[in-house]
């Protein structure tokens, strides 16, 4: 299953996607989460696409199409793969499309999660996520069980991410919305492209999209 996860900043790809790749048994390929790694390791990589990230800007599209191709080149994705927050510019639809011909694959569905701007900036600005394993999470919507303790590792160190300051959300949103709206259509018209309601809760939606991808055509 080759699957795509759009949605504007906030609109809960990350969220879906860790339920996503548990139950399919697929690799989660988020580019924003391999920015951030680099970042961290202060890797080359990691040092061109921090003072674009903290902007709110997109990283440009050589560097991130490169990453992405060589990210799919892996074995571990001949048996599917969930990109999430890629492509991002029509730019790099073209580029999967080519890349992913070039591999002898084809897409199988985009999934589009869509969620009212003014939800956005409530969840930006509350999400909060594991240090240890990564696991995100939100302090009214989605707090861990037990207060301050991660379900999934049990550590008890949070962080906020550098780009969820208020004025960085609304140039991440505005820029996103811009860029989203011609690789929408490019889908659509090649029938693949799926909208989602993500206004609802966490595990409605994602009934959703198990309910979608297990009836996808064969
Ligand atoms: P990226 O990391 O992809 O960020 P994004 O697209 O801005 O999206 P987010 O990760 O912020 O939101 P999400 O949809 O994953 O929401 P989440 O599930 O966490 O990219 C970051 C940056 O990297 C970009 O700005 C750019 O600079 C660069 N970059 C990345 N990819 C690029 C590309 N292809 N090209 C160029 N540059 C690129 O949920 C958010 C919060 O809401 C959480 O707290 C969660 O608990 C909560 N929540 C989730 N779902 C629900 C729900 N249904 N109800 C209530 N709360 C919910
Ligand atoms: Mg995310
Ligand atoms: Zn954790």
């Amino acid at each position: 299953m080759n699957t795509i996860l759009m949605g504007l900043p906030g609109a809960g790809k990350g969220t879906q996607a860790e339920k996503i790749v548990a139950t399919f048994q697929i690799p989660h390929i988020s580019t924003g989460d391999m920015f951030r790694a680099a970042i961290a390791n202060k890797t080359p990589l990691g040092l061109e696409a921090q003072a674009y990230i903290n902007k709110g800007e997109l990283v440009p599209d050589e560097v991130t199409n490169g990453i992405v191709k060589e990210r799919l080149s892996q074995d571990d994705t001949k048996k599917g793969f969930l990109l999430d927050g890629y492509p991002r510019t029509l730019d790099q639809a073209h580029a999967l499309e080519k890349t992913l011909s070039d591999l002898g694959r084809h897409l199988d569905v985009v999934l589009n999660i869509e969620v009212d701007e003014q939800l956005l900036m409530d969840r930006l600005t509350g999400r909060i996520i594991c240090r240890k394993c990564g696991a995100t999470y939100h302090t009214l919507n989605n707090p861990p069980k037990e207060a301050n303790v991660c379900d999934r590792c049990g550590e008890s160190d949070f962080y906020q991410r550098d780009d969820d300051k208020p004025e960085t959300v609304k140039n991440r949103i505005a820029i996103n919305t811009k860029q989203s709206a011609p690789i929408l259509d490019f889908y659509a018209e090649k029938g693949l492209l799926r909208n989602v309601d993500g206004s609802r809760d966490i595990k409605d939606v994602f009934t959703d999209i198990e309910k979608l991808l297990k009836n996808l055509p064969q």
